[in-house]
């Protein structure tokens, strides 16, 4: 395949990518915009092994590449589970930077890359190895540390180093002057030292970025190291010269950079303070819980078939499902009842909050599954308004999400957090199995409410009862 052919598949994969990023922002379009990815990718991956740069040679080993990977790919599909989705996303991220540390060595010391070269074009390439290796030692140890976090492996409670910042100032200021030795080496080895000091105090700061951040603000952490991979790729890009992948690292950066933005809103975090990686400084709030005022008031338990006789009694019906609901795999039960509901002339909606499940769209993505219409899944902003008008507003598995502590108690660690607001409607009804506290480890006055009842149980479990209770 010919340098100019290459150009033009790779301009269309870059069109079919922004198509794909454009699909995936609405449930009704993912399932297009996925296929454009996929596209995308077949025709990123294809112009590339039958372009001019690879070689004879070179194309068993890229082969065994891609069936080795693919096929570990294709085995991680089929077998994780979705509420470890997040963990197998922080690992895959920790695989980008991975590739760029590797990537950045080999093309540092491939003599050929700086044959025929000026001097400032030589320049450029070495701070191309030198930034493109900072970001993704950053990202690998990083993402391998919320890995750990994500899958329980390491505690979630953050370590503060004492004058961390410091630390971090001086860590900088170090990189800094090694980049300068650096590009003032002569010769490759001369120029190894620097390299191999700055990658360690990048590991060590990816490390201590992470560590230092809170359990329950780990969300944030991990998009914000989806979009440090895509600057990863994009210095992988710049490195091996390679447009697509400057293109499409920065997309992904870009877009990870805004869902991060996104989520800090939905939790009330600050930006800024997540991107410097400084975050959880405050008090972390599973460890800040006991300074909240304990709620006051009394639990009233309720059974499926009186849960079964509200909802057959309401008009208007909110449905807040939360990870409780991934983990009992309740949606296609939750379905079953909407539509029962539905034909029954009951107005039943969904409230989906940004942060609700454990990783972004989780609800989504659950209720697309078990087929509930998209029209009727709302998102926070657009229901809050409507509880005073509803009849029942139905929690599966939440908890954090509908507390309202965030508005109510200045003091407690979820201050200031969105939530959905369900103590407004008629009645609400929180299904779960005890009275533990959510992910962010918080008390939820929501439970001791005058009309709140508590339907207590699996939340699989608990539907079925009730759509047993619905239909007699
Ligand atoms: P949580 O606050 O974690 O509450 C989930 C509740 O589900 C728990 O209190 C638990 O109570 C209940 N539950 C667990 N298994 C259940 C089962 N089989 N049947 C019925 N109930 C069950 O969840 P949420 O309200 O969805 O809020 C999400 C939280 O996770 C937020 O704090 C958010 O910041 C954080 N987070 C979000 C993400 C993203 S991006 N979405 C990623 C990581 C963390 P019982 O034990 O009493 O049953």
């Amino acid at each position: 395949m010919s340098a100019s052919l290459v150009t033009v598949a790779y301009i269309g994969a870059t069109i079919l990518f922004i198509l794909s990023l454009g699909g995936l922002s609405n449930p009704e379009t993912s399932r297009r915009g996925n296929l454009y990815g996929m596209i995308g990718m077949t025709i990123a991956v294809l112009a590339t092994v039958l372009g001019p740069r690879v070689t004879a040679a070179g194309i068993p080993w890229i082969i065994g590449a891609m069936v080795a990977g693919g096929g570990i790919g294709l085995y991680l599909a089929r077998t994780v589970q979705m509420t470890q989705m997040p963990e197998l996303v922080a690992f895959m991220h920790s695989l980008v930077g991975l590739a760029a540390v590797v990537v950045g060595y080999a093309s540092y010391v491939d003599p050929t890359s700086t044959l025929n070269i000026t001097s400032a074009e030589k320049a450029i390439h070495e701070m191309e190895v030198y930034i493109g290796v900072l970001i993704g030692a950053v990202t690998l140890s990083g993402s391998v540390i919320a890995f750990g976090k994500l899958s329980g492996k390491i505690g979630g409670k953050p370590l503060l180093l004492p004058a961390r910042h410091w630390l971090n100032l001086l860590g900088l200021l170090v990189v800094i002057w090694f980049g300068r030795e650096f590009l003032h080496a002569e010769t490759v080895a001369q120029g190894m030292t620097p390299l191999i000091v700055m990658t360690v105090i990048a590991l060590l700061f990816g490390i201590h970025m992470v560590m230092a951040i809170g359990g329950a603000d780990m969300p944030v952490v991990v998009s914000m190291l989806n979009s440090y991979s895509g600057w990863a790729a994009a210095a992988t890009g710049f490195m091996l010269s390679n447009d697509l992948l400057i293109v499409i690292g920065a997309l992904v950066g870009s877009s990870g950079a805004i869902l991060s933005y996104i989520m800090c809103q939905a939790m009330n975090r600050n930006f800024i303070s997540v991107i410097a990686g400084g975050f959880g400084g405050g008090a972390p709030a599973k460890a800040a819980s006991g300074d909240a005022a304990a709620p006051v008031g009394e639990v009233v338990p309720i059974s499926a078939s009186e849960t079964a006789e509200l909802l057959r009694d309401a008009k208007s019906v909110v449905i807040v499902p939360g990870y409780g609901m991934a983990v009992a795999q309740a949606q296609h039960t939750v379905n079953e009842i909407t539509k029962f509901l539905r034909d029954k002339g009951v107005n039943v909606r969904f409230g989906i909050h940004p942060v609700a499940g454990r990783m972004p769209g989780h609800m989504n993505v659950l209720l697309a599954e078990a087929k509930v219409p998209y029209d009727i899944v709302m998102e926070m902003d657009e229901i809050n308004d409507d509880f005073p008008a509803t009849d029942v507003a139905m929690v599966i598995g939440a908890n954090d999400i509908v507390n309202p502590a965030a508005q109510e108690d200045p003091s407690s660690p979820i201050a200031g957090m969105p939530v959905l607001e369900v103590w407004k409607a008629k009645t609400s009804i929180v299904m779960k199995r005890s009275m533990a506290s959510g992910y962010a480890g918080v008390d939820n006055p929501l439970f001791y409410k005058e009309n709140n009842r508590m339907l207590f149980g699996d939340a699989k479990k608990m539907l079925d009862e009730v759509l047993v209770a619905l239909k007699t």
